[in-house]
């Protein structure tokens, strides 16, 4: 008979999965990913490593005049955390898409969202263009996520004049792609980069990252 000792509790999971995030290289890849680590996201990003952009991001909605009122799509909104802290800026109309229907299912359960759907956005978003006042895209733009040239279609369903807020870490912001893609969106005329700001992403790990902040030009269907 097995004694107190030999008995495991079951357990979620004892996996960290931050360290092989950005490593990640294609989609399916990144699907698996997320479906593997949603039961503990919230609390190795959340909990364990004082995830800073959702907070940093809601706070560069608020200061570039996006009103409470505002229809807003989080795009990769994960489990949620991004839309909550949304919520407790005050923002109402919040819509939210991914990849992963693991982590869509814990989105559902924080009641701070309209509609959820599941998108890639490398491969567009089934909207009508300028759906929405602004969107959020926190965490998302990354190695194997969504690629650089996806802001466009993040654009594309704001309406002109409209806000769009990307968090990002310091890693893939070095890789590149996402700065020169800011500036050919603004060389193109589709949208200005309103503000940058650099501060903590994940604290606990010493990851720091970037908010940017792109208004859509007036007159302009991205
Ligand atoms: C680090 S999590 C961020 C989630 C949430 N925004 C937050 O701040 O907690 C990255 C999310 O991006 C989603 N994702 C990755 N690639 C994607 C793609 N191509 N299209 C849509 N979502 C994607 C993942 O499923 C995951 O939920």
């Amino acid at each position: 008979m097995a004694t107190v000792h030999d008995v495991r509790l079951p357990t979620v999971s004892d996996e960290r999965f931050l360290p092989t995030s950005y490593g990640l290289e294609e989609t399916a890849q990144t699907l698996a990913h997320y479906e593997a680590w949603a039961a503990t996201y919230d609390v190795e990003i959340g909990e364990e490593n004082r995830y800073a952009q959702p907070g940093r991001c809601t706070h560069a909605l608020v200061a570039s005049g996006v009103g409470p009122d505002a229809r807003i799509l989080d795009v990769g909104c994960g489990s949620g955390l991004s839309g909550v802290a949304l919520a407790r800026g005050g923002y109402a109309s919040i819509d939210g898409c991914d990849l992963s229907p693991a982590m869509l299912a814990l989105a559902v359960g924080t009641g701070v969202y309209g509609t959820l759907f599941e998108a890639d956005l490398n491969e567009g978003l089934d909207l009508a263009d300028d759906a929405y006042d602004a969107a959020t895209a926190v965490g998302v733009f990354s190695f194997g996520h969504i690629r650089a040239g996806a802001i466009r279609e993040v654009l594309r369903v704001v309406r002109p004049g409209g806000t769009v807020v990307v968090g990002l870490n310091d890693h893939f912001w070095d890789e590149g792609s996402m700065p020169a893609e800011f500036e050919a969106v603004e060389a193109d005329g589709i949208a200005a980069v309103m503000s940058r700001e650099h501060g903590a992403h994940l604290p606990t790990a010493g990851i720091e990252g970037w908010v940017i902040t792109l208004r859509k030009a007036d007159g302009i269907d991205a």
